[in-house]
């Protein structure tokens, strides 16, 4: 989906002008436009080939787990087992994908359109298997995210302040300006630095992408089709 179709009802010129860095807003669908980008069933294949053989097949694996830490599969020293992970995904964890760009054509194209705004970037994939899953605190991000809601139902809650780098922040001292529901084809711009959370209300899949400010010439490249 071009850039333009993606923010139609605000605008590039209005974008720029009145958003970029400044102003969140949500783009509500009528229908579940994003629907392509992951599935349940590629979720399923995703996490079913870990620890298969001496490879590793799910690199890009974080889980937020339900006693509120985080395991990064890349970096913690002790992996967990595909039972376990299974057994924490029943148990309300939450999973992300993350640099999962390359997962699907159509994750591929939508970062190579956002790369002709913005420098190189990612998309993340969030998935949780029920409503309240355990999920990141109150937090800010260091660039400008789009969130593409896939699948499921998330409430968001969005705080007035922004992370001034170098600043320590408390948690407690955010302030609630907004809390809404993002339904199948919802998008949610997030400016670069402004605090935020989400609550599951069912099962979801949400995708992040986002990107560096330095603007230059993509080598992302077109996604080649190798079928013969
Ligand atoms: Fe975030």
């Amino acid at each position: 989906m071009t850039f333009e179709e993606l923010i139609a009802p605000v605008g590039i010129d209005n974008f720029y002008k009145n958003y970029k860095g400044k102003q969140y807003f949500v783009i509500k669908s009528d229908r579940p436009r994003f629907k392509n980008y992951f599935s349940w069933h590629e979720f399923d294949n995703y996490l079913n080939q870990h620890k298969l053989g001496a490879w590793d097949r799910t690199p890009q694996l974080q889980v937020v787990l339900p006693d509120g830490g985080k395991y990064c599969k890349k970096k913690d020293p002790v992996k967990k087992s595909r039972d376990e992970l299974y057994k924490l995904w029943k148990e309300g964890a939450s999973f992300i994908l993350t640099l999962s760009e390359f997962l699907n054509k159509e994750l591929w194209n939508q970062c190579a359109e956002f790369e002709k705004h913005y420098g190189v970037g990612q998309s993340n994939i969030y998935c949780s298997s029920q409503k309240d899953a355990k999920v990141f605190p109150i937090h800010a991000d260091s660039t400008d995210n789009f969130l593409f809601h896939v699948r499921g139902k998330i409430r968001w809650f969005i705080y007035k302040e922004f992370h001034k780098h170098g600043t320590p922040y408390r948690p407690k001292d955010s302030t609630l300006l907004e809390s809404f529901v993002l339904d199948e084809g919802d998008l949610l711009y997030i400016p670069k630095g402004q605090f935020h959370r989400v609550e599951t209300l069912s099962p979801r899949i949400s995708i992040s992408f986002h990107f560096t400010e330095n603007k230059y010439k993509s080598s992302r490249g077109d996604w080649y089709d190798w079928k013969p």
